[in-house]
């Protein structure tokens, strides 16, 4: 499985990366505008310094929603790098936007999706991604993993090449469970993906390692 990092912070990018352990990157409007992006120019700036940093591709959503002017803001965000993947709402314009885009050979990344349908629709218009949202579904007590294991399985059953890639993810069960039921990608932020370190029995063992190394010096 793929490890993308959520997030348009660029120090928390450096710091996945030279960690080693980063496939890609995805963002929103809303991670942008966190980092204080503001502007056209501004917004492909920093989406150049990220497509920069990273050997994998890197989500970049358009603003709009009516279908012309998704393409045309697909087309300006394609064009800043090879890497970069346009992310487009699961919305009827979005889902023509993806068709139209798809054929002038720009990869998209369907986002916002809550049910198989919306996933069928997006990979049938060609979505190279499609991004199911795991905490925003067990936020309205669903379990959003039962999601993505769904998705999974229907596109192994019609041969769907459309990547699945789990978003919205907030903790290391999200991310352990996303492995079992065979996401092809998991995006979330830094903090999860560093907690999978965590184990109480690495803490007492490398003590005791430690403590041991001691005498041996
Ligand atoms: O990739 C989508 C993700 O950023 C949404 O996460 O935690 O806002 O539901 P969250």
């Amino acid at each position: 499985m793929k490890f993308f990092l959520d997030t348009a912070n660029l120090q928390q990018i450096q710091e996945a990366v030279d960690l080693g352990i980063i496939d890609g990157v995805t963002t929103n409007p809303s991670l942008m505008a966190k980092e204080g992006v503001h502007g056209l120019e501004a917004i492909q700036e920093h989406y150049k310094r990220i497509a920069m940093m990273i050997n994998g591709d890197v989500s970049a959503e358009v603003l709009s929603s009516e279908t012309d002017d998704m393409i045309e803001e697909g087309l300006r965000l394609a064009s800043i790098a090879q890497n970069i993947v346009v992310k487009i709402p699961c919305t009827k314009a979005g889902i023509k936007a993806i068709h139209i885009l798809k054929e002038k050979g720009i990869r998209t990344n369907c986002t916002l999706i809550f049910n198989v349908g919306q996933a069928m629709l997006a990979a049938k218009a060609g979505a190279t991604y499609v991004s199911p949202f795991i905490g925003r579904l067990d936020d309205i007590g669903q379990d959003g993993v039962v999601l993505i294991g769904d998705i999974v399985e229907i596109f192994k059953t019609y041969q769907i090449s459309t990547q699945v890639l789990a978003a919205s993810i907030r903790n290391q069960s999200h991310i352990q469970r996303c492995m079992k039921v065979g996401a092809d990608v998991a995006t979330c932020p830094l903090a999860p993906i560093l907690s999978l370190l965590n184990h109480p029995l690495t803490d007492s063992g490398l003590k005791t390692f430690m403590e041991d190394a001691q005498k041996l010096k």
